[in-house]
């Protein structure tokens, strides 16, 4: 017996919080700065509120940088948080040792992107499914059928065509499959997917999504799937979160959020995902219209919202004030942290 509880409990209870989560690296200082005594960082992630569900995926959305894979970093506990609280289960965890990381690792599971770098080109298959199953303590007394077990689970059958294959004798999906298979072995209650298809073929993305959708319905998996593809969001998942430099700016659930976003962002997003039927009318809207610039500093980020430099929309106050996540029309959930839904603004 293990003391990792299978998936028995109703779909959508809790099983992993962010509660205000926040991470800033510092920036190494100058000679200068030690006598101005100035601690620069980068504000990676800032106040970030996510919740993750029993059987449900959430999908974290964002540009490059925006502090999406800092956000699974920390919550796979693999940096220290600067602030805020990650609860499992609704208990505060932090991991203060080898073992305590062992024992959080056995819940929580990290899925990366390159399936590639993940796996030790050294190794076999069967070492990589071997060694969860024994750090976990999940094997049973049947090692082999364990074993076959996973592969099984993640659709490479028959499982002794695979176990003795080196990484490079397998494609890209299929490395993809043996290293969820790999996180399956430790009997995960979460999987933090970080662009888990975006370094695979077009071709067989869809596969692998439609696996993690499987495995989060047959093992009532709660599943974090990061994605710069927030039309694959619309697809995969049943929650949505957008996320602008380090803070959370919309969510809601998927189909709303893409299919009726409120966020200055996000309808950027939206509008620039590659759609061909848009293409030949895009380039006729100037630059400054559709809110394109750069990416603010997040040494020194914008004050008030921090898309505001870029915004389209923006109001005076949208440079002072730090918005507040506001309710949106009547769906329920469906929230951004935008002033332009201040009922205060709009009486004005
Ligand atoms: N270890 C680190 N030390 C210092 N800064 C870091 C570190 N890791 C990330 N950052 C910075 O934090 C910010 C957020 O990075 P992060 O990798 O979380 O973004 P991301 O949304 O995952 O981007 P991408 O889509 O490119 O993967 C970036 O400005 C990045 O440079
Ligand atoms: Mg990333």
């Amino acid at each position: 017996m293990t003391s990792i509880p299978d998936a028995k409990a109703p779909a959508g209870e809790v099983v992993l919080e962010a509660v205000g989560l926040t991470k800033h690296f510092p920036v190494r200082r100058r000679l200068k700065d030690v006598f101005s005594r100035t601690h620069k960082a980068v504000h990676a992630v800032d106040d970030v509120h996510l919740t993750l569900r029993r059987g449900q995926v959430v999908a974290l959305v964002g540009e490059s940088g925006s502090g999406k894979s800092t956000v699974a970093r920390l919550l796979a506990q693999l940096y220290p948080r600067t602030g805020g609280d990650i609860r499992l289960h609704g208990e505060t965890t932090k991991v203060t040792s080898g073992s305590s990381f062992r024992r959080y690792a056995a819940r929580v599971q990290m899925i990366f992107q390159d399936p590639f770098a993940s796996l030790n080109p050294t190794h076999t298959i069967r070492y990589h499914l071997t060694r969860p199953l024994k750090i976990h303590g999940t094997a049973g007394d049947d090692l082999e059928k364990s074993l076959h077990e996973l592969l099984e689970r993640v659709s490479l059958t028959p499982p002794e065509r695979y176990l003795d294959k080196f990484p490079h004798e397998l494609s890209g999906g299929q490395r993809q499959r043996v290293a969820i298979a790999r996180a399956l072995g430790a009997r995960p209650e979460a999987l933090l997917a970080d662009e888990p298809v975006s370094m695979l073929d077009v071709s067989i993305r869809l596969g692998v999504l439609n696996l993690l959708r499987d495995l989060k319905e047959r093992l009532d998996l709660a599943i974090l799937y990061i994605t710069h593809d927030i039309a694959s969001a619309r697809y995969f998942a049943d929650e949505t979160m957008v996320m602008y430099a380090g803070r959370m700016v919309e969510g809601g659930d998927s189909e709303t959020v893409t299919q009726a976003p409120a966020h200055p962002y996000t309808q950027l997003l939206i509008e620039s995902a590659p759609d061909p039927d848009r293409l030949a009318g895009a380039a006729d809207v100037a630059d400054e219209d559709r809110g394109n610039g750069e990416p603010p500093s997040l040494i020194n980020p914008p004050t008030g919202c921090r898309f505001h430099p870029r915004c389209p929309k923006a109001m005076a106050r949208c440079s002072t004030d730090e918005p507040v996540r506001l309710e949106i029309g009547d769906v329920p959930g469906h929230w951004a942290a935008c002033w332009l839904y201040d009922k205060n603004e709009v009486a004005k």
